[in-house]
């Protein structure tokens, strides 16, 4: 089966729409919660449905497809098409009923992420990117900011689920926040890559972030204009995420650097 990306696109923003919809229509009062990695990484029962939901549908349109959600799916296509999912990314904000949580969708083709959708209901926002086509906000363009110097950088970041990572990720920010205009954390990684990607915040780091977390909102980073890397030349991955605009990411990932944010 060929990967059309205007048809993966629209297949992602269809499924995440639906799953988006799952989650607040039926949001139970129970939530169901339970542990993973450690006592303060959860997941509910309705990340469990929301994952169920994705697959669901995007078998039923592209049978041969293969997978990989946060919640366990995995499967092997023969499409040359992997559904890297998310079903909620922010899952702390979903548990505490606060704004800004997502449900992520991306297509890698042939191992490249090719499509990435990032649907976040509580802001009505639906971001969206196809390799070398751009990104978009509920369908208009979106851009990165054209901030250049970290002291007027608002930067996001996010922490692990571990003690002793949460530990060290604050000594770095300890360094980072009186250089910059001042930090965020939102919750949600992809989240916080779409805010690159429209200028809601300047610039965004982060260790630790997993495949689902970064493939759909590193495209719509990207596609709007920024850099999304690791440090000195390495590719975005677990060890270190960095995304800001091609202005502001050398001062970032100078400031960055000597801290070893790569590192527990
Ligand atoms: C988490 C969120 C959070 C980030 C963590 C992620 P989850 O994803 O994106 O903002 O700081 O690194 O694991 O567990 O809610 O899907």
């Amino acid at each position: 089966m060929t990967a059309d990306p205007g048809e993966l696109l629209s297949l992602a923003v269809a499924a995440a729409t639906a799953a988006g919809r799952l989650l607040v229509d039926e949001r139970p009062r129970d939530l169901g919660v339970g542990t993973k990695s450690t006592p303060t990484d959860v997941v509910t029962v309705m990340d469990r449905r929301a994952e169920r939901l994705l697959v669901e549908r995007l078998q039923a349109a592209r049978p041969d497809d293969g997978f990989l959600g946060e919640e366990g799916t995995q499967a092997v296509g023969g499409s040359g098409v992997r559904w890297v999912l998310d079903p909620i990314d922010g899952t702390v904000n979903y548990l505490y009923d606060l704004p800004g949580w997502a449900v992520s969708v991306a297509a890698e083709v042939d191992g490249e992420v090719a499509v990435g959708v990032v649907h976040v209901p509580t802001y009505g926002e639906t971001f969206a990117a196809v390799r070398g086509g751009g990104a978009t906000r509920n369908g208009v363009p979106v851009h990165v900011s054209t901030c250049e110097q970290l002291s007027q950088a608002l930067v996001a970041t996010g922490f692990g689920y571990a003690a002793a990572r949460r530990a060290r990720q604050a000594r770095v920010l300890a360094e980072v926040l009186p250089r910059v205009r001042d930090v965020r954390r939102f919750g949600a990684a992809s989240v916080d890559l779409c805010a690159v990607a429209c200028g809601r915040v300047d610039g965004y780091y982060e260790r630790g972030l997993k495949p689902w977390d970064l493939a759909a909102g590193g495209l719509v980073a990207q596609e709007a204009g920024a850099l999304v890397a690791g440090l000195r030349g390495a590719p975005a991955s677990e060890e270190l995420v960095l995304a800001a605009s091609r202005t502001l990411f050398p001062a970032l990932h100078d400031l960055l650097d000597p801290l070893a944010p790569d590192r527990d």
